[in-house]
């Protein structure tokens, strides 16, 4: 019998059958009966206010959680501190009472409390012990989930980027120098959260382990340091382990207890839990009322009636829940991360969730906090929503004040070859590698690859973009009758929060090179090497200059890359929206507080100012533009714009890389039908194939329509592993939709299936055959694949149905 609580398992049997004794929960309770099994009648039980009142007991019963031996549903609403201004922790915290929940839940992120090895940080945004003792004053009990990993679309999945200071770290692994820091993490955590547990008059309930590490390894030892590590800290509250259903055996232990994340389908996902859990409270760890947005693709609407119609099951069926995110507010300065292969995140975090980014009641709120008052247990009522903040907008103001990039340069350290970022002791910002070429014809000048984006400069003029969202890091360069000086810019847009993608060095990956012709390419050597970390001190040494004259050729105002300053009088400080429209890309300061990213492709396109950011009087804005406004000008709104895509400005619109396609793909190494509906099918290859290449061609679709989609390919081995695709690129794609749905191609290889590769919509886009063409980087053996279609219920339009797979060395030519 799995004992999950550090405490001893709870003792009452519980026999009723879970679904129909559940239905009657309410009515259960409502006559006082004691639940099946003599569990004390379940009663509203809120966190007593912090002061040293009793410690209660919460404990993992056969059939529910426990609270003082009573039954107990966690519903809980997911909210990081971080991602919301201080000032409105209570307000937030208040809304989601007010929506139902007696529970928040709530990430730690190791990178933001260890900013250096062994320096710890827990004030300001990084005070979690006032978080939780805020909810404790607003009755919510606290969910904790200290990592070390914690995904959320956060800068590196939480990870602190120094351990990738380590050239060969195996991050998530039982690779001592990761357990060594991660362990001096949660002991940490245990310092300085432990006495807020809930066996210690505090409002945690319980402690997760990692962060559904079943999509990313299996191996339970790992699982095991990590688990003592926490008891270590002290922690005695239960510890749990959360994955999506189809990893819930990944990793397993029987000393954690398991809880399952799913978007929809709970019947299904608990059914999957029930096989690793045959007693015990089922809980959904992460329950997606939306989805979380990247640049370039559209913006994520949840689907809720669907949303709403799961949650009312699981609240019938008693289990308890975490609805990921109920409010997701902002991610705020250099924390933004990026999904894999490389999507990178907004800086706003709404996630359609029902509370707005700017702590707004919205529809979806409104509607949860009708279906939770039918389930309120005896005793609890719902308090209102507080009041909303005050909101204001600003009327455009132009920026007068320039500092270019260029003239405002540290000293350089000098390099013989490009190193990342991370090995000149950089955590985030942009970084500037500078050498000189000589004279000479037009040449190719590419890196091995250039973490994210880059801009070539020669002489200060840009001459071109490498882009790692298509993988693209080549750029041509005119001929030049004198040596050059050549500049590359790289902005880190946030390291990849998913995947072995973590591993996730920034800057230039080397060699560089350059090419004449068909040439051998000769590598770059002797660089200068600009640290650029845009942090206070950066910002503070800047020397503004006037604004330079716009040229009437450019669509922009620009003198390349730089800092545009003003200031905006306000009277009333209130929340507001700066619309970002009129600029490119980059990041915005207001009052030093760093709001975070913008960029003019979209969806986002207005940046959350919260109004205790702003002053009486002048409030000083600076916009670091690293591609130039359109017009310099400073305006706020009293509304957000989170769903417009501009893809006309996407510098690296058609960057995808020109390939030439083999004529004739020969004989397919498999050709079949995929079954209609939603599930995984796995197919095994007649015969293993070799190749660098592999490519899925669809010959039609279930609706008989002329699009093609899919969620996700997983290709196997011989031994029908899956093969990882550290590295892999789409190398070919006929046709993919980028405006009316995020269905770019990599999304069949990102590891996810709550998104999707789909070809275009348009009525003139071309119809089926559509080829996928993957590109290994390698000669590798497939024994077969697995195949996930495009998700959601009933017959989803581009369902593939006859396809054919093709797996050779040469589908592209070189
Ligand atoms: C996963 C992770 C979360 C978050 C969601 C997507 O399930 O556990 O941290 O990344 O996906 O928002």
């Amino acid at each position: 019998m799995p004992s999950f609580s550090s405490v001893s398992s709870s003792t009452r049997a519980c026999s009723a059958s879970h679904r129909g004794r559940a239905a009657s929960l309410a009515a259960l309770v409502s006559l006082g009966v004691g639940l099946a099994g003599g569990v004390a009648p379940a009663r509203a039980t809120e966190p007593s206010a912090p002061s040293n009142e009793p410690a209660h007991v919460f404990e993992i019963g056969t059939d529910s959680f426990l609270l003082d031996g009573a039954f107990f549903q966690i519903r809980c609403g997911e909210l990081h501190g971080p991602r919301v201004p201080r000032e409105y922790w209570r307000h937030r915290l208040q809304m989601l009472k007010a929506m139902g929940m007696n529970a928040v839940c709530a990430y730690l992120f190791w990178n933001m409390h260890e900013p250096r090895p062994g320096e710890f940080e827990w004030s300001g945004q990084a005070d979690v012990a006032e978080f939780c003792r805020i909810a404790q004053e607003e009755g919510l009990w606290v969910v904790l989930r200290p990592g070390p990993y914690a995904c959320a679309e956060w800068e590196m999945g939480g990870l602190p980027w120094w351990l990738l200071k380590h050239d060969d770290i195996a991050l998530r692994s039982r690779d001592p120098r990761f357990v060594e820091a991660a362990r001096r993490w949660l002991l940490e955590v245990g310092r300085e959260l432990g006495p807020l547990q809930v066996s210690r008059g505090g409002p945690i309930l319980m402690v997760q382990v990692e962060n559904e590490y079943g999509f990313y390894g299996k191996d339970p030892e790992y699982m095991g340091d990590l688990r003592t590590a926490l008891l270590d800290a002290g922690f005695d509250v239960p510890l749990f382990a959360c994955n999506p259903r189809q990893h819930l055996r990944d990793g397993y232990r029987d000393d954690l207890f398991p809880v399952v994340n799913f978007g929809t389908d709970p019947a299904g996902a608990f059914a999957a839990l029930r096989e690793i859990l045959p007693t015990g409270p089922l809980m959904c760890g992460e329950f997606y009322p939306g989805w979380f947005d990247t640049w370039g693709a559209p913006h994520h609407k949840g689907n809720t009636e669907r949303y709403l119609a799961d949650l009312e099951h699981m609240l019938q069926v008693g289990a308890s829940f975490s609805i990921y995110m109920a409010h997701g507010g902002t991610t705020f300065g250099f924390w933004t991360g990026a999904d894999r292969p490389f999507k990178p995140d907004t800086s706003s975090y709404d996630y359609d969730a029902p509370i707005s980014e700017a702590g707004w009641v919205t529809p979806k709120f409104e509607r949860t906090r009708e279906l939770m008052a039918r389930f309120l247990l005896p005793g609890e009522t719902l308090p209102p929503p507080p009041a909303p903040n005050p909101v204001i907008s600003i009327a455009p103001v132009a920026a007068t004040q320039f500092a270019p990039l260029f003239a405002n340069l540290p000293a350089p350290v000098a390099d013989v070859v490009p190193r990342n970022m991370e090995a000149y002791d950089q955590a985030f910002g942009c970084i500037l590698y500078r050498t000189e070429i000589p004279a000479g014809p037009a040449a190719v000048l590419e890196a091995a690859a250039i973490h994210d984006v880059g801009q070539v400069f020669l002489d200060g003029v840009r001459v071109g973009f490498t882009d790692r969202r298509a993988q693209v890091f080549r750029v041509q360069l005119p001929e030049r009758s004198k040596p050059a000086v050549l500049d590359i810019l790289v902005e880190a847009m946030g390291r990849v929060n998913f995947g072995v993608e973590v591993h996730d060095r920034k800057g230039i990956h080397k060699p560089v090179t350059l090419a004449v012709g068909d040439e051998e390419p000769r590598e770059l050597r002797d660089w200068s090497v600009f640290n650029l970390p845009l942090d206070a001190e950066m910002l503070g040494a800047l020397d503004y200059a006037g604004a330079p004259a716009s040229t009437p050729s450019s669509a922009t105002v620009s003198n390349g890359p730089g800092f545009w300053r003003t200031t905006v009088a306000v009277d009333q400080p209130g929340d507001c929206f700066l619309d970002m429209r009129p600029w490119g890309k980059g990041f915005v300061w207001v009052n030093g507080h760093n709001l975070g990213r913008f960029w003019n492709i979209g969806p986002q396109q207005t940046m959350y100012v919260p109004g205790p950011w702003l002053k009486p009087g002048d409030n000083e804005i600076v916009v670091l533009d690293l591609l130039g406004p359109a017009e310099p000008v400073v305006a706020a709104l009293e509304l957000p714009i989170l769903d417009e895509l501009r893809p006309t400005l996407d510098f690296a619109r058609g960057l995808r890389r020109e390939v030439k396609l083999r004529e004739d793909f020969g004989t397919p190494v498999h050709a079949a039908s995929f079954a209609p509906g939603s599930d995984l099918q796995e197919i095994t290859f007649s015969a293993p194939a070799k190749g660098r290449f592999f490519c899925l061609q669809a010959l039609s679709a279930h609706d008989g329509g002329a699009t093609s989609a899919l969620a996700e390919i997983t290709l196997l081995d011989v031994a029908g592993q899956p093969l990882s695709t550290m590295g892999w690129r789409v190398g070919y794609v006929d046709s993919e939709e980028r405006e009316v749905e995020a269905g770019t191609a990599e999304n069949a290889i990102d590891g996810q299936t709550a998104n999707h590769w789909r070809t275009r919509l348009a009525a003139d886009a071309p119809g089926h055959p559509h080829r996928l063409v993957l590109d290994m980087g390698r000669t590798r053996e497939i024994g077969g694949m697995r195949y996930v279609p495009i998700q959601g219920a009933g017959e989803v339009k581009g369902r593939i149905k006859d396809y054919r797979v093709f797996v050779a060395d040469d589908l592209i030519l070189p």
